[in-house]
């Protein structure tokens, strides 16, 4: 019997491939040795690699669609690594994914308004999950201390450059300084029905400011990646790269030239609907603006595909790196069957996302 638990995972691997069998497994090596041959470049470099090193993650502005996609997909990748500890699966499908369940995914949203917008999407989409108040933090975003406070122990944060605003009352017992202070509600990267016509035509002061005060409270709490979305609203792309070198904590910034659209029927089964092409383009490269592309005829992408992407990116994708990556949808459509062409007894409770190992395969070839 050859015990392997001080194997590193490469040489693990490599026995597996070479048919040494009877390894028992060891919680530091159940990864290393489930993977198939055939998949041996897929080797997560994210926090995929060290599935028991669970990460905590921030997600701000959880109360818009996207975010909210975002922090149901991480709930749901958070339970599976239970599974895997329960059950020790082997199969690649159910490798441990690193991100931390308990106190994380965190939502970080300005008021109360935030909470109840993320539920809604929980609710429907991922068939009655729930963010308690323990998952959810109001942050001052005027403030670097005060956001800076509520990523104490977080290794990572999923951030917008130009969120929606919604001018919202502070909620009371949090950093109201009086009864009636005002605030703007943030939401990634929109809320359907969001009141926002009292927030000024041009808001970009307002974008700016909370930027930068949450990539310098990331910074200062420790966070060691940003997950950065270019928002359809955002103008000067450029203003928000510039931070991002100046604080120096390493990113994975998201973009893309198309429209986004929105499943109204979503739900987590039905997984990924695109295979997506992503692009890296190199640091400080030109990045085109999206108005000149936008008279481009290119397909919408779907929001929730995005927040898998983003989702599989901390998994799949090294931490201590920056890099820009362009997404646009390609013509290869992907379903679960769900709803239509399932097989006979199909489950979805194995997996976050159901073919999320495209964008595994995707991102590991960048
Ligand atoms: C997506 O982008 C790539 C590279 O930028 C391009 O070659 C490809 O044609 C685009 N795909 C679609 C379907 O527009
Ligand atoms: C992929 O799906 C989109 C909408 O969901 C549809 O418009 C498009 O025609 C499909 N593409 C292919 C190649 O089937």
């Amino acid at each position: 019997m050859v015990s392997n638990r001080f194997l590193l995972p490469g040489i693990a691997a490599l026995m597996a491939l070479s048919g040494v069998d009877a390894l028992v497994p060891s919680r530091s090596d159940i990864v290393s040795i489930s993977r198939p041959s055939s998949s041996l470049h897929l080797v997560p470099k994210g926090c995929g690699a060290k599935p028991f090193e669970k990460k905590k993650i921030a997600v701000f502005g959880a109360g818009g669609y996207l975010g909210a996609v975002v922090f149901g997909f991480l709930q749901r990748a958070a339970s599976i690594v239970n599974i895997i500890t329960l059950e020790l699966d082997l199969s690649l499908e159910r490798y441990g994914t690193g991100i931390a369940g308990g106190p994380s995914p965190r939502a970080i949203c300005a008021t109360g308004s935030g909470s109840d917008a993320l539920n809604k999407v929980l609710g429907s989409s991922f068939r009655l999950a729930y963010a308690g108040e323990d998952l959810v933090r109001l942050v001052d975003t005027s403030d670097v201390d005060h956001i800076k406070e509520r990523l104490n122990n977080y290794d990572a944060a999923i951030i917008g450059t130009t969120y929606q605003l919604e001018r919202r009352s502070v909620t009371l017992n949090t950093y109201e300084k009086t009864p009636n202070d005002k605030t703007y509600e943030f939401y990634l990267d929109e809320r359907y029905g969001a009141w926002d016509n009292d927030v000024p035509s041009d808001d970009s002061d307002i974008h700016a400011s909370i930027f930068k005060n949450t990539v310098r409270a990331c910074k200062e709490a420790g966070i060691c990646h940003l997950v950065v979305v270019e928002t359809p609203k955002t103008v000067h792309h450029v203003d928000f790269l510039k931070v991002l070198e100046e604080e120096g904590v390493p990113y994975t910034y998201i973009r893309t030239a198309s429209a986004l659209k929105k499943d109204v029927t979503y739900t987590f089964e039905k997984g990924i609907s695109n295979k997506l092409g992503v692009v890296r383009l190199s640091l400080g490269s030109k990045l085109a603006s999206v108005d000149t592309t936008k008279t481009e005829k290119s397909l919408p992408v779907n929001r929730e595909d995005i927040a898998a992407l983003i989702v599989q990116s901390l998994i799949s994708l090294d931490w201590a790196q920056s890099r820009i990556l362009q997404i646009n949808s390609s013509v290869y459509n992907v379903t679960s069957g769900y709803g239509a062409k399932e097989s006979r007894g199909q489950r979805y409770d194995k997996e976050w996302c159901p073919n999320s190992k495209i964008f595994a395969d995707v991102l590991s070839v960048l």
